[in-house]
């Protein structure tokens, strides 16, 4: 593996949160990065700008303001597309998060696409944003949900997924880039092909892989991918969808009303171009522009940088907490193959109790089931422990994490 190269030192500075004491004079340790990242100071300085100097709607007003604003939004849909390396502009949506992108597709594309008796297929992993919407979608269809199953390890099966797709009527699949329990990064390119060769379109839940690795589309040849901005240093309500421009020309519109159209009359509306037809309402303009300022922190890193941070991190916990007692570390040992993403339990240590031991000690950790039940269902287990990693993460941190833990182990005499 290479050797992370990341100014972890540097990038701390410009997270003002990490300097915050918690149960009176802990220094937070901030282990929760696949629930929402931190947010660096020129995303917090974009919000405040906006409100401070040019707050107006967008795509509306000729005034100065309004102009600026525009202006600062589509910015962002530019940053985005190139930063996954979208064809264009016209293929970036903004939605409230990723939960909206996909329920856009699947109250758009898939109610005219698909029909009774045909099939979605999902896998074990989903987070149940990429399960509900397709439940509600198939229950009004009369149409089925499928399962992909995992091994083990957590590693899709992938001999049962081309059985899946071998079968008539399959209409959409809808996979996780990255389980936000497992850390299992999924072989997207390979079952992106293999469905393409069945004419069948498919979806990436990209939420937890675009924050953490490069991801682009053309290389993967996704038809929709869907992410959000808080995960990646971005503040909360911004989400994208990004959806091939061939199928975005046949999709209908999701929310009808201002903005989202180009002529309206008593009884009938035509729709506005790609992609404001998708874009109903006074959006997030704020956010939309912080989020710009997130890519640009990025992109001044690197993905390919944040990436290896993140693998030398998790390397590193994963072969510390290894040797603890009692421990159940939970997907992929090898973190080519694995995000940031550690997911746990201790002997019989209810992940809830840990969490709250963790948190005397300032660690913020999630316990629980992740949104994400099928799966736990899967691993037979009610709830994880879970440590999710991000560019500021340091070795330090996760021996205070590790110290903490063995503690918490002691106490339970495991
Ligand atoms: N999906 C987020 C998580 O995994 C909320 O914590």
């Amino acid at each position: 593996m290479q050797k992370a190269t990341l100014n972890v030192s540097r990038i701390r500075q410009d997270f003002p949160i990490l300097k915050r004491k918690i149960k009176g004079n802990k220094t937070l340790v901030y282990l929760d990065n696949a629930a929402t990242t931190q947010k660096p100071i020129p995303v917090i300085n974009a919000i405040c700008n906006y409100y401070m100097n040019y707050n107006s709607n967008i795509h509306r007003a000729v005034y100065q303001l309004a102009e600026e604003a525009t202006l600062e939004y589509e910015k962002t849909r530019e940053k985005i597309a190139k930063f996954i390396n979208a064809h264009s502009t016209d293929e970036i949506i903004f939605t409230r998060n990723a939960t909206e992108a996909i329920n856009l597709v699947s109250y758009s594309w898939a109610r005219t696409n698909v029909e009774k008796d045909e099939k979605v297929v999902l896998t074990e992993i989903e987070h149940h944003s990429n399960i509900v919407p397709w439940q509600i979608l198939t229950q009004e269809k009369g149409a089925k949900l499928e399962y992909v199953g995992i091994d083990d390890k957590g590693y899709l099966n992938i001999e049962e997924y081309k059985k899946y797709i071998q079968r008539d009527k399959v209409k959409l699949v809808s996979v996780s880039h990255m389980s936000n329990v497992l850390g299992t990064i999924m072989p997207v390119k390979e079952i992106i092909k293999m469905a393409h060769q069945k004419s069948i379109p498919v979806l990436i839940d990209g939420a937890q892989s675009v924050p953490h690795m490069p991801v682009d589309v053309r290389d993967i040849d996704c038809d929709f991918l869907a992410f959000s901005a808080h995960k990646m240093l971005g503040p909360t309500g911004v989400g994208v969808l990004y959806v091939k421009r061939e199928i975005l020309n046949e999709m209908p519109p999701f929310i009808g009303g201002g903005d989202m159209i180009r002529e309206v009359h008593k009884y009938d509306t035509r729709y506005n171009d790609l992609p404001y037809k998708f874009e109903g309402g006074t959006p997030n303009i704020a956010d939309v522009i912080a989020f710009g300022a997130a890519i640009d922190y990025l992109n001044k890193i690197g993905m390919d940088k944040v990436r290896e941070h993140e693998m030398d991190v998790t390397n590193y916990a994963i072969n510390a907490i290894h040797d603890l007692k009692g421990i159940i570390i939970y997907g992929p040992s090898d973190v080519n193959n694995r995000g940031g993403v550690v997911s746990f339990n201790i002997g019989d240590i209810h992940p809830h109790d840990l969490a709250t031991i963790m948190n005397d000690h300032g660690i913020a950790i999630r316990s629980g089931h992740h949104c994400a039940q099928v799966l736990m269902e899967r691993l037979d287990v009610a709830a994880t422990s879970r440590a999710s990693f991000y560019i500021y993460n340091t070795k330090e941190e996760v021996d205070a994490f590790i110290n903490a833990l063995d503690e918490a182990r002691r106490l339970f005499r495991i």
